[in-house]
């Protein structure tokens, strides 16, 4: 399928991808159709192999800080955008003269790539907007008759996508912090690195993405910050109002008592460590929207290693509010 120009969904250890050849422009199209995604977001590139870097970047020419990166981290969650070669279709890259190449960390990925010999165009294989799909399930909830394979590994491990960090600029730029940390980047690089701030609607962002709500489930998601917000949030809830949350498993003993009666509570949910949060984040906004929640309620974390990429999924899903 992918070797005919078609489309192929398949597991990473972030979340799943929706693939096609990154060389063939028309099959490249027809994954923005297929997710109806705005064409001036543009896509990463998974390969397999150190080897198949070369021919994508400008000149075939590897920097030395990605060398340093690439040596420590894949294959990974780590994505990075290098000016790009002419080669690669503009529709991959929504027009921008930089690139972005990651190489997975799934078996299945990798022999995928390896198999077909072909670098992968692939964003998260769900419908433009909607939480990235962490299940072959999920990308079936989003898109059933649009797509003709899915191949299934089971659930993801990191559940959120990779960083992505920008080469072109000095010093190098985190533009969607992701599963490899800040630090971890600060320590491979041995220097500081910059985060790009959140773009305005206006702005012309290094990463288009950016700009677009993502990770949305259609309930309304509200960040709470200890049990005591919390019950204070449900008791402003409207009667009969359906909530979720997924909640730290220390607050457990102190959401036994006081809990509002007029709240219908359809699922409770709870994590132990960040790591576990991250991996259940999509899931359960699916299944909160699956068990028609009307609003999820999720605790804060501290912004500091992969609690960076937790709040920046969480403040996206509120839509910026
Ligand atoms: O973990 C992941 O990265 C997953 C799996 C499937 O690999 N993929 C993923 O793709 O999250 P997607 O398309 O949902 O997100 C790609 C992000 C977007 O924010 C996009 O704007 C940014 O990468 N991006 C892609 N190419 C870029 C470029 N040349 N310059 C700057 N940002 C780029
Ligand atoms: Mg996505």
């Amino acid at each position: 399928m992918i070797r005919s120009g078609g489309l192929v969904a398949f597991p990473t250890e972030t979340v799943y991808g929706l693939g096609a050849c990154a060389l063939d422009s028309q099959a490249v199209e027809a994954i923005y159709k297929a997710k109806g995604r705005p064409s001036d977001n543009p896509m990463i590139i998974h390969i397999a192999e150190v080897g198949m870097l070369p021919q994508l970047v400008r000149d075939g020419f590897v920097p030395p800080y990605a060398t340093l990166l690439i040596r420590r981290f894949w294959p990974g969650p780590l994505t990075l955008v290098l000016p790009k070669d002419p080669k690669v279709p503009n529709v991959v890259t929504g027009g921008l003269s930089t690139v972005a190449v990651r190489m997975p960390a799934n078996t299945v990925a990798l022999e995928l790539i390896l198999k077909t010999g072909l670098p992968l165009a692939a964003p998260s294989a769900n419908l433009s907007g909607r939480p990235s799909p962490t299940t072959a399930e999920d990308v079936l909830e989003d898109l059933d008759g649009r797509i003709p394979l899915i191949l299934d590994a089971g659930p993801t491990g990191v559940g959120l996508e990779s960083t992505v960090v920008d080469l072109t600029s000095d010093p190098p730029t985190i533009l969607r912090p992701g599963g490899v940390t800040r630090e971890e980047l600060e320590n491979c690089l041995g220097f500081p690195v910059s985060v790009a701030s959140q773009p305005s609607a206006e702005d012309a962002p290094r990463s288009p993405g950016m700009k677009y709500r993502h990770y949305a489930p259609r309930a309304v998601l509200k960040i709470v910050d200890g049990p005591k917000g919390m019950i204070g949030k449900l008791r402003d809830l409207p009667t009969g109002t359906r909530v979720g949350w997924l909640v730290n498993a220390s607050w457990r003993g102190s959401l036994e008592v006081d809990l509002p009666q007029e709240i219908v509570y359809v699922r409770e949910s709870y994590y132990r460590s960040v790591q576990e949060l991250a991996a259940s984040l999509f899931r359960e906004m699916r299944e909160c929207d699956r068990l028609d929640v009307d609003v999820i309620l999720v605790s804060a974390v501290p912004e500091i290693g992969l609690g960076v990429a937790v709040m920046n999924r969480l403040q996206k899903a509120m839509g910026g509010e």
